[in-house]
């Protein structure tokens, strides 16, 4: 290996020397005693022809001394010009004698033989690694460096293999952390483990300036993005990586690393790690925690590391806008951009007020309560401190239950009209995929997106997702794959408002009944309401005749609010075309209409003498 660099030659120069120093001792004091019977055999001689290939006179106390304190000026880079294994060194400010230790565990990787002689000296070939035993016989001092809670442990550059009971600490062999050997043997390959650099021009994102700064200063170690989703944290993340002048790196679940190997990854290779929402929460709480504890920056897309109390140092920068407009302590908040809505996200225009809602008593209070809760979720959850009661969730789950046209979305629309806040409704089709996996990945983009946005998340047809498993399995085949697992803990960790609107609401599985807090029903309403419906249905604006017979309507049709609505609608329509002012008849064949498009014939019952006058009339 004549190609090896200086740092190698001279590690290998003192290594082979302090083994040989350790070989001969073990065979002067007869404590390695091999037998025929033993499988693996490396005799006395073997060892020491191995290691004088490149120490021929035996060293001697002194020598050693030496040839250990010029391989550790090499190896940390205080001769011989800068290495990897220096930066390294520099970047986890270790000591001259951890980088031996590190060194010396990685010398199995440069060189199979020492394998052997790692053998020999464990007095077993089975155990061919460095162990801790046997490095703190061969760099004086290293018991404080090898204690499990040191640097090297707990920066995760090295590793112990098997993990070791704490009765046999000291037997332990040990190995350096994948992507510290691909960093230190072959530069830069170590990138793969994370991904491509995320390339691109990032987009200016406000407020990145000073936490760039921070990181320059030195005061701010790592950097938490919560974004809302991926389309809104990576451009800031880009703005990072640019504005610090170090490159972007990607972490996720599909790759081939470990979530652990990237952080080392990202540090090594002094880059900002990205890592998107869907990922993140894969990762263990506490894997995010040690990643925090590292000085990479590192960007998750939304409330990756919400409910975790970031360690000093870390900076957060939160890409969301305020819960709610009128709920305190949001002002100080950095928003620096505002939430993208997701393809599949419909945003329900708020045209309505409570005054509209033609809804039973009962069903009112339990909205008005429903709208109170949300007003004052942050003073009660955060302020007051109920989160912690809650088990840290401030999500508030309502359903609203009722046949179509019943007033569901518009009183959710109502709600949030009151509130100020967006009402987002989810496009079931354009969420569910029939690849394994992609619904679930389509939905956290939603969730995650609400979290960030402080919109009022709602779905309809609740119980093609939220259903009985058994019951919906053949009735809606493309939705039995998702995982409730991941639907259970994803509303239980939301972290807003969630509405199911439902037809059935028996068919809800009881797993996600249970975590509801509000029902709310909408029944079909009774003449009484359906009057007042049809007061609303035909705006003052409108040219009508004398002849109109509201009362008469409620009470012959028994149709939901929705249907007047359409009825009333196709009326004014009916008219319109005929240019004549709305009239009694053009309202009861738009009723017709209605009636067949629902797929009933119109009868005496309801039309009484008029039925002639709807005969005809198409759908
Ligand atoms: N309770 C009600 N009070 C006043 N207007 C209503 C009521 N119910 C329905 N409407 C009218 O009917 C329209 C449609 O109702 P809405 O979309 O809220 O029904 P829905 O229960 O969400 O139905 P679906 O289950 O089909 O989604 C409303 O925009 C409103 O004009
Ligand atoms: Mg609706």
């Amino acid at each position: 290996m004549g190609a090896d660099p200086a740092w190698l030659t001279g590690l290998r120069r003192w290594l082979d020397a302090a083994l040989l120093h350790e070989a001969r001792r073990l065979a002067a004091g007869y404590r390695h005693t091999p037998d025929e019977l033993h499988r693996h055999f490396v005799s006395d001689a073997q060892v020491e022809a191995l290691l004088r290939e490149r120490n021929p006179d035996a060293p001697t106390e002194t020598a050693l001394g030496l040839l250990r304190e010029r391989a550790a000026d090499l190896a940390t880079g205080v001769t011989g010009g800068p290495s990897p294994l220096a930066e390294l060194a520099g970047a986890y400010r270790l000591s001259a004698a951890e980088t031996l230790v590190l060194a010396t565990v990685l010398a199995p990787e440069t060189e199979t033989s020492y394998r052997r002689v790692f053998g020999y000296l464990n007095d077993d070939l089975a155990r061919p690694l460095p162990t801790i035993d046997v490095l703190l016989r061969l760099v004086p001092g290293a018991e404080v460096l090898l204690d499990r809670t040191s640097a090297l442990f707990a920066s995760r550059l090295l590793e112990t293999f098997p993990a070791p009971g704490a009765a046999h600490w000291r037997a332990a062999g040990l190995t350096v952390a994948e992507p510290v050997r691909a960093h230190l043997l072959s530069p830069h390959a170590g990138r793969d483990l994370v991904g491509n650099g995320v390339g691109g021009t990032p987009a200016e994102v406000p407020g990145v300036a000073p936490v760039v700064e921070a990181v320059r200063a030195g005061v701010v170690r790592a950097v938490v993005v919560r974004g809302a989703t991926a389309g809104e944290s990576l451009p800031a993340a880009r703005c990072f990586a640019r504005a610090l002048g170090r490159e972007l790196v990607s972490w996720h679940t599909a790759g081939s690393g470990s979530f652990s190997d990237a952080v080392t990854t990202a540090r090594l290779e002094h880059a900002v790690l990205y890592v998107d929402v869907v990922d993140a929460r894969a990762c263990d709480e506490s894997e995010l925690r040690w990643a925090l504890s590292q000085p990479v920056v590192v960007a998750v897309g939304a409330r990756a590391a919400s409910g975790t109390v970031l360690p000093d140092g870390v900076a957060h920068v939160e890409l969301s806008v305020p819960w709610s407009p009128r709920s305190p302590g949001t002002a100080g908040r950095g928003v620096l951009s505002s939430v993208r809505r997701p393809p599949s996200v419909q945003l329900v225009e708020a045209t309505y007020a409570w005054d509209d809602l033609v809804l039973p008593e009962a069903s009112m209070r339990r909205l008005r309560e429903l709208s109170a809760a949300v007003e004052h979720r942050d003073r009660v959850l955060d302020d007051w401190a109920f989160r912690r009661l809650s088990g840290g969730s401030g999500a508030l789950r309502a359903l609203l239950t009722g046949v179509s046209g019943t007033g569901k979305t518009m009183s959710a629309a109502v709600v949030a009209a009151e509130l100020g806040l967006p009402l987002w409704k989810v496009d079931l089709s354009a969420v569910v995929s029939k690849y394994i996996g992609e619904t679930e990945k389509n939905l956290e983009e939603v969730f995650a997106a609400v979290e960030g946005s402080r919109a009022i998340l709602m779905f309809d047809e609740a119980d093609a997702l939220f259903g009985k498993r058994s019951e919906i399995s053949d009735a809606h085949d493309r939705y039995a794959n998702i995982e409730v697992a991941y639907l259970l803990q994803r509303i239980e960790s939301f972290d807003g408002v969630l509405l199911l609107a439902t037809n059935l609401p028996g068919n809800l599985d009881t797993a996600f009944a249970r975590r509801i807090q509000f029902e709310i029903e909408f029944p079909m309403p009774d003449e009484t309401a359906r009057l007042r419906l049809w007061h609303r249905a035909l705006p003052p604006e409108a040219p009508r005749t004398a002849d109109i017979d509201v009362e008469r309507l409620a009470a012959a049709f028994a149709l939901s609010g929705g249907e007047i609505r359409t009825v009333a609608l196709g009326a004014a329509f009916l008219a319109a075309y005929e240019d004549r002012p709305i009239a009694m008849d053009h309202l009861l064949r738009a009723v017709a209409r209605q009636r067949r498009r629902a797929g009933k014939l119109p009868t005496l019952k309801e039309f009484g003498d008029s039925l002639s006058l709807v005969h005809g009339e198409a759908s």
